[in-house]
């Protein structure tokens, strides 16, 4: 179980996140949607403690982390969560100077120490599993955004972490190179990874979405079933938001 408990995040007198409080449950997937600003990556980043909440708690699996105003956070409570969880970035953020098997095996050598055979066997069955295995020893540099994506999975998914974060995976990419990235997703939605995605791709998120928050002005708004809030979502701010995403898009969902 993946719980975050009224969670509030100020920079300066900004409020980002006003009491946000989500479960998740283990092998299921969460899309997060709205408007930009609506605080997203801040509650991703808050959740794998890359900012630390201003008020509430966080709590996966059997750790946990109350944080109140005022109270310093050490990282020996930053780090037994944040390893619990692997990030996805929406521009990949590989290390443009490993190859792509290096940027999957560096935290498993260099974080959980393990020997450099064991992190390169795992690190090619993840390889696979992304259908990247025959780019093992390519630089990131030579493969197209839709690869590095699917090596940036990899190496998210490497010291099997409890819950993938994902920062609008597809949005940096061309609809072809979504699709394989959807795909890849898809997959691991099916084979039970536990995913919190924010994303602005109404198909992926009704793809792999069990359920979907909206987040607007650091509220949520309305949470549901994918089908219930893209196709009858209740509340006014909603329905504008999903009839702005519709109105460019030509796909159905
Ligand atoms: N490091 C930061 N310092 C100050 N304000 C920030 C910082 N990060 C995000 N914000 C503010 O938090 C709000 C939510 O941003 P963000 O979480 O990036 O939204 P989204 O991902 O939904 O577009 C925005 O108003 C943004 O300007
Ligand atoms: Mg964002």
């Amino acid at each position: 179980m993946i719980e975050v408990s009224h969670i509030e995040k100020r920079f300066g007198d900004n409020v980002v996140l006003r009491d946000v409080s989500v479960t998740l449950a283990e092998g299921t997937v969460t899309a997060l949607v709205g408007p930009s600003g609506g605080g997203k990556s801040t509650l991703l980043r808050c959740i794998n403690l890359l900012e630390i909440p201003t008020a509430g708690t966080i709590r996966i699996g059997d750790k946990s982390l109350q944080l109140q105003p005022g109270k310093k956070v050490g990282w020996d409570a930053i780090q037994p969560l944040r390893r619990q969880t692997g990030m996805v970035f929406q521009n990949f953020q590989l290390f443009p100077h490993q190859t792509v098997i290096q940027n999957v095996m560096e935290g498993l050598v260099t974080v959980l120490k393990w020997p450099r055979e064991k992190a390169h066997a795992h690190a090619l069955s993840l390889l696979e599993k992304v259908g990247m295995a025959h780019k093992a020893d390519a630089w990131p540099a030579t493969l197209s955004g839709g690869q590095q994506q699917r090596v940036a999975i990899a190496r998210a998914l490497a010291p099997a972490p409890r819950v993938l974060l994902c920062d609008e995976p597809t949005s940096a990419l061309d609809p072809e190179l979504a699709e394989e990235v959807v795909e890849v997703l898809s997959r691991l939605a099916r084979e039970g990874t536990t995913m919190i995605m924010a994303t602005h791709d109404l198909r992926l998120a009704s793809r792999v979405a069990d359920q979907v928050l909206f987040l607007d002005g650091g509220v949520i708004v309305e949470q549901g079933a994918p089908n219930a809030i893209f196709q009858a979502p209740e509340r006014e701010r909603t329905k504008k938001f999903i009839a702005s995403l519709n109105a460019g898009h030509s796909y159905d969902i």
